[in-house]
């Protein structure tokens, strides 16, 4: 295989995936009913869907969390299906849940980042290089001795972030990691998420339920009861509102304000998700009146 197939093939390929839980009583549960799907290096995917859609699920696919009951998932060619793949593709793909709380494991900001990296028997040299490198891109030194359960959410959120980012991943995996954040740490983790994957190319795959953050995604994918119900850029997605509205979902402020002044007779112009276009199409209308 030569350079240009290798770049070109996938980070991360779904294919026919589904996905039972055994619920008590030993009835089976089919929370992915038939996933086909494909990630290149360096998108931003926001996926979004109702409770119980499968998102959570599907994410935990793509670090070999949970395994394929059918179909296949690869992570950087290797399949996560073979036991031999999941120290390699963990180390690559990092996860970082909702709670904050449940993810911080040592006694001091700095030992939490490393914990990792303890793990991969690396030198201490180079644990303490990659800890301050971690820190600094996160905006977190001067932390270093800090007990984690004194910072603040978005602090939190920030240093298990570092701990993912310390092992030099190809892709960070979120399941709503900002729902338990006030809104300074919301956008605290937000832009630290958005500057990796613009600056270091990092792959991101982000589950959340605020309509807001899948609008800054490059992509956005619907579930809906285990399956992809809508795969496209947020401008395109997030202006099909009656679809959002059908799975019991909401589109960006911006463009339910659009939709309801448009609805009393305004006529706007153009897509809008975004407040600012909003604005504009506002100010656009009012010059020509
Ligand atoms: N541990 C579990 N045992 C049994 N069923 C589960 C378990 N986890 C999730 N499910 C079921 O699988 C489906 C998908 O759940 P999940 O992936 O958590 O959805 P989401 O993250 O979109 O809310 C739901 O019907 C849920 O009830
Ligand atoms: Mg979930």
């Amino acid at each position: 295989m030569n350079i240009n197939n290798i770049e070109q093939s996938p980070f991360i390929k779904i294919e026919g995936l589904h996905y039972y839980y055994e619920a008590e009583g030993g009835e089976m549960i089919e929370a992915l009913a038939g996933i086909d799907l494909e990630i290149r290096q360096g998108e931003y995917v926001a996926i979004i869907g109702p409770n119980g859609s499968g998102k959570t699920t599907l994410l935990k696919h793509l670090n070999a969390l949970l395994i394929p009951s059918a179909g296949s998932v690869t992570v950087s060619g290797l399949s996560t299906a073979d036991e031999a793949n999941f120290p390699e593709i963990r180390r690559q793909c990092g996860m970082i849940f909702q709670n904050p709380d449940n993810q911080l494991v040592a006694t001091t900001v700095e030992e939490d980042i490393a914990f990792g990296l303890e793990n991969m028997a690396l030198p201490s040299p180079e644990i303490r290089e990659r800890v301050a490198e971690a820190m600094h891109i996160l905006g977190l030194t001067g932390l270093e001795q800090h007990p984690p359960h004194l910072l603040s959410g978005g602090e939190k959120q920030r240093v298990a972030i570092a701990g993912v980012l310390a092992m030099r991943p190809r892709c960070l995996l979120m399941d709503e990691p900002t729902a338990m954040l006030d809104p300074a740490g919301q956008q605290e983790v937000l832009a630290a998420v958005h500057k990796l994957n613009r600056e270091r190319n990092i792959t991101v795959v982000h589950v959340t339920h605020f309509p807001e953050e899948a609008a800054l995604a490059g992509r956005i994918v619907v579930m809906d009861r285990g399956a992809i119900v809508g795969d496209a850029p947020p401008k395109q997605l997030l202006s099909r509102l009656s679809m959002l509205h059908r799975l019991g979902l909401q589109g960006t402020m911006a463009a339910e304000l659009a939709a309801l002044l448009r609805q009393d007779g305004l006529a706007l112009d153009g897509e809008i998700i975004h407040m600012r276009e909003l604005s504009d199409a506002l100010c656009a209308l009012a010059q020509k009146t």
